[in-house]
């Protein structure tokens, strides 16, 4: 009855609901992500001259362009470049320079800049002659520059020519280009006030390279003069060059011997090179040495080197004598254990370093060894810092710094005066598993009631009765407890309490720089532990299964690592084995409202399971690498029970099957005559997609998964396979999406969505064949098909993933949920909407009104209430997963791969949710207000009764 009269309720709303503006933050979340900032350019600059508060701007190693705010770390704009061809192999550059109004940044072989308030595109060019090597802003002004927008000096290297390039600040043109034919392998550029210097190097005769510096008129790009130093004996590698100054009052070149005893620095411009003994007073080895350089043309001539050791660091400051371009130590940092990071910036012409450590953070200016301020910092961590950048505010005497630091394990955190202000996980954005984890608890009950099922009615009693006897140990808790929690009921609202009903869910995500996290979707995704379990950089992640308090990730190699899901602990490792897996297959069954794990099996490359599965009854659907979908039965893993090979020239892309919790609740679709057509429910429909990319032709095959038989194909033409093809199948129906031809006009194309559903049979009220058999088995040769009515869709932009919500019962209308790569958006669409039997160029009768069907209109534009990630930029999603929560109205949704998104679908409105504005005080004092009413009056009534008895006789 209860469950009639929630279908009815979900039946009469009207679906498709747009999230509150008051619900954002709340019922949803969102980890706008970068990737790892890179140490060269990173850097705080004040986006436009008008301004006084520094961004934090930064290129990721996802060559992801970016611009945070220092205050809380939350993201102002980002553009990815990435795009841009052979953009992975180099690491991106971005440069800025204050009172500029642009940031400009390059990957692989585009330039582009960006408006630094904003984000927004001023120009961008591509260059044919190789990827950019390096990029800098000319600080000098032009005199007859008429705009504020800085040029750029590029540097583009190709096979044997490196190109230098003056762009012009405003719209990109080239002014001049230097062309360098000579062979050498392109470097750097630097600028000085007077000069711009192309920086190659020149192999040498023997082994090594010599740096050749060639000074170009910044006006004419004219070649002045040129220097070449001989560094052979040193530079053997390109690596070996540990800076080029860039816009600096006396920008250097500094390398060091490749045995660390001395440090070579040059004055760019001159022949001089100075040779600097490195005194190893620690005793180690010097694993690392960095060089730190104002970048302004007005700084003084100042540098700092860094030295790290396995377990400590020491840095050295320098000055350069402008006149003679001598160096001389100025003073020492001391050598320190645990780590340190040094950052520089500086205040007009003083140059300021900051010292971040295990234990405090100091500032020292570069004239004097004083230290003009040392704050300690709360978070001492193991986890190690890579690099910091600072930036430092002088107040008379008095000095402030904040520093954001990254740290090996991807968290990008600001540190102002020794206070860690925020954190961002980067290392977030390379997930590429997750799993939901599993309650313990819950597990049990369901373990419980499973034994329950399987008892006779007798022993299923005594079962229960002795259940109910053990819970009544909790009860003295329960009512001490129970006070307080009708206060709080009463007093909070409605919606920030329903995490008792499981929409407050962790869920463990898994990097490929193997990293594990827990995330709270309770706390709008907050970090609940984050582990290193394994020192890699390509963790190649097949699964993660999780189980009550446990989760296992399985990995390519046949290894895999058990993390406790509460504390992130390793419980235990199994060690790679011979066989490389392709996937990890489930075996799930569905009990109830709760899906219940019988078993996994890993699953070779060449779509073998690597066992046999025998305790398991079941089927096993694989595919395999050259392109066939097999099906497999227990106890034989070596010859499949059946193979489907796509027609030849067809190659197989993808394969779906039905989500292991997809509840039924109900069998039929009552039509508007209240005759009913009955679904098409079979448990084990396999989606085979297959693309030529020859024939420009996409075959989409519906399978039975135990008998292997093609139940329904269909072959989509004009497709174009380098654009995503998404599918996704649940109860009786499927859904792809596709750019190709549109079938009825010809000569047009389009991104297309299809959805078909299957019915037992074309009329209402028939069953088909199979209405008279009690039971049937796919197995049997004359299994009936499908009668399958389909509508396609224009959709105006491509799908990359789909998926489908899930709730406890399936009452709820389903939602095909949809990430929209190109605006960065996921689309919950509701089912009804893409309802094939639509009527087709005429309304509606009253019948199908009734049904809730309306006129189909070939171009489906996605309403703004279908949004489920509203107005937010969600970028980068690979995969969205959706769970049931105990509220049959609520689905949970979470989505990864790039960002990190988490939201609660409705897709029927909340119905069995009381809203916000309900008042359960104000319910109370309206029934306690009755009551006393009830018993101030009914004496009245009962004597006003008597009298008007006596007055009536
Ligand atoms: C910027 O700082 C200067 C001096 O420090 C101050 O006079 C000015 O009002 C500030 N401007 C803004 C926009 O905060
Ligand atoms: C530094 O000194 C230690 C011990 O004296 C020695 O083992 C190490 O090789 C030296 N390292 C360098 C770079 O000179
Ligand atoms: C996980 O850690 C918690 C807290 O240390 C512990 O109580 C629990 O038993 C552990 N679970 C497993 C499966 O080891
Ligand atoms: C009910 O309507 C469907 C079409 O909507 C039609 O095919 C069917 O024959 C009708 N059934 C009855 C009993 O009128
Ligand atoms: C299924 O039906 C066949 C005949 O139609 C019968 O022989 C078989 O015993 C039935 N199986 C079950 C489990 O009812």
């Amino acid at each position: 009855m209860r469950l009639q009269a929630a279908l009815f309720i979900a039946a009469c709303v009207s679906p498709a609901v747009a999230i509150y503006s008051d619900e954002v933050n709340h019922i949803d979340f969102h980890h706008a992500l970068l990737g790892a900032p890179s140490p060269d350019s990173t850097f705080f600059l004040k986006p436009s001259s008008s301004s006084n508060a520094s961004l934090l701007y930064t290129i990721s190693d996802k060559s992801i362009v970016g611009a945070i705010n220092p205050r809380d770390g939350t993201l102002i704009w980002r553009q990815d470049i990435s795009r841009s061809g052979s953009a992975s192999s180099a690491a991106g550059i971005l440069r800025g320079l204050d009172g500029n109004n642009a940031v400009v940044g390059a990957a692989g072989d585009s330039i582009s800049s960006w408006g630094a308030q904003d984000g927004k595109l001023i120009w961008e060019n591509r260059f044919a002659d190789g990827v950019v090597a390096d990029l800098e802003l000319l600080e000098l002004e032009d005199a007859r520059a008429t705009s504020s927008a800085r040029d750029t000096i590029a540097l583009t290297g190709g096979e044997s020519t490196g190109v230098v390039r003056r762009l012009d600040g405003d719209s990109g043109e080239t002014k001049w280009e230097y062309k360098d034919n000579s062979g050498d392998v392109a470097f750097q550029v630097s600028s000085s006030p007077t000069e711009v210097f192309y920086i190659s190097l020149q192999s040498a005769m023997l082994k090594g390279y010599k740096i050749k510096v060639t000074a170009l008129d910044p006006v004419t790009g004219r070649q002045t003069h040129q220097q070449v130093l001989n560094s052979e004996s040193d530079v053997a590698s390109p690596e070996s060059i540990l800076f080029v100054g860039a816009n600096t009052a006396s920008p250097l070149i500094v390398w060091a011997d490749k045995s660390h005893k001395s440090l070579k620095v040059n004055v760019i411009g001159t022949k001089q090179i100075s040779t600097i003994n490195i005194d190893n007073t620690s005793g180690q080895d010097i694993q690392q040495i960095t060089v730190h350089a104002p970048h302004k043309l007005n700084s003084l001539p100042h540098f700092l080197v860094h030295y790290e050791t396995e377990s400590g660091a020491w840095a050295e400051v320098y000055h350069v004598d402008m006149k003679s371009s001598a160096v001389s130590k100025a003073y020492q940092l001391p050598y320190l254990q645990g780590q340190s990071a040094v950052a520089t910036n500086n205040v007009d012409a003083n140059v300021f370093f900051t010292r971040v450590t295990d234990s405090e953070a100091i500032v020292v200016s570069s004239a004097s060894h004083g230290i003009l301020g040392r704050w300690n910092v709360d978070a001492s961590s193991t986890d190690r810092v890579l690099h910091a950048v600072a930036e430092v505010v002088t107040k008379g005497k008095t000095v402030a710094v904040r520093a954001a630091v990254l740290r090996k394990s991807g968290d990008w955190s600001l540190i102002r005066n020794g206070q860690t202000e925020w954190t961002r996980p980067e290392a977030l954005i390379y997930a590429v598993a997750a799993a939901w984890v599993e309650d313990e608890d819950q597990e049990e009950l369901a373990h419980e009631l499973e034994v329950e099922g399987h008892e006779g009615l007798i022993g299923a009693y005594i079962h229960r009765v002795k259940r109910h006897l053990r819970d009544l140990q909790h009860l003295p808790e329960w009512l001490k407890e129970l006070p307080k929690r009708i206060i709080t009921s009463i007093l909070t609202d409605e919606v920030s309490n329903l995490d008792s009903f499981g929409v407050a869910q962790s869920i463990i995500v898994a990097t490929e720089k193997g990293r594990v996290y827990a995330l709270d979707t309770g706390r709008q995704g907050a970090i609940k532990w984050g582990v290193q379990a394994e020192e890699t950089s390509h963790w190649d992640i097949k699964s993660i299964l999780s189980q009550p308090g446990s989760a296992v990730i399985y990995i390519s190699d046949g290894s895999s690592v058990q993390i406790n899901s509460s504390t992130g602990e390793v419980i235990s490792r199994s060690a790679p084995t011979n066989n490389k897996l392709q996937s990890i297959a489930t075996f799930e069954q569905q009990v109830g409202s709760s899906v219940i794990r019988m078993g996994s099996l890993g699953i070779q490359e060449d779509g073998t399971p690597v066992a046999p599965f025998d305790d398991i009854t079941g089927f096993l659907v694989t595919t395999s690498n050259d392109g066939r979908v097999l099906g497999w039965v227990e106890k034989d893993n070596k010859h499949p029970v059946w193979e489907f090979v796509p027609p030849s020239g067809q190659k197989l892309i993808k394969a779906v099957s039905r989500p292991s919790h997809d509840p039924v609740a109900s069998i039929g679709k009552v039509l508007g005559n209240r005759s009913v057509l009955y679904k098409y429910l079979n448990p084990n429909l396999v989606l085979v997609t297959a693309v030529d990319e020859k024939d420009h032709t996409a075959g989409f095959y519906l399978l039975d998964g135990v008998s292997g038989k093609v139940l329904y194909s269909t072959t989509q033409a004009g497709v174009d396979p380098t654009q995503p093809i998404a599918s996704a199948i649940s109860e009786n129906w499927f859904a792809y999406s596709f750019f190709g031809d549109v079938v009825d006009e010809s000569s047009s194309k389009g991104y297309q969505l299809v959805i078909s559903e299957l019915y037992e049979s074309p009329l209402p009220n028939d069953r088909g064949p199979l209405d008279s058999a009690g039971n049937y088995s796919s197995l049997h040769s004359n299994i009936p098909l499908p009668h399958v009515v389909s509508q396609a869709y224009l959709i105006p932009e491509p799908i990359s993933h789909m998926a489908v919500t899930q709730t406890r019962q399936g009452i709820t209308i389903r939602q095909l949920i949809c990430v929209l790569p190109s605006s960065n958006a996921i689309v919950g669409i509701p089912r009804h909407v893409l309802d094939p039997r639509r009527p087709v160029d005429r309304d509606p009768t009253s019948a199908e009104a009734e049904e809730g069907l309306f006129r189909y209109a070939p171009f489906l534009e996605f309403d703004g209430k279908w949004y489920l990630s509203h107005s937010r930029d969600v970028a980068g999603i690979k995969t969205v997963l959706s769970r049931p929560t105990l509220l049959e109205s609520t689905s949970l949704i979470f989505a990864f791969g790039g960002d990190i998104f988490g939201t609660r679908a409705t897709p029927s409105h909340a119905f069995d949710i009381l809203g916000k504005s309900f008042s359960k005080l104000q319910l109370v004092l309206t029934v306690v207000a009755l009551a006393a009413g009830v018993a101030f009056l009914a004496p009245m009534t009962r004597k006003k009764q008597v009298n008007m008895l006596w007055k009536a006789t």
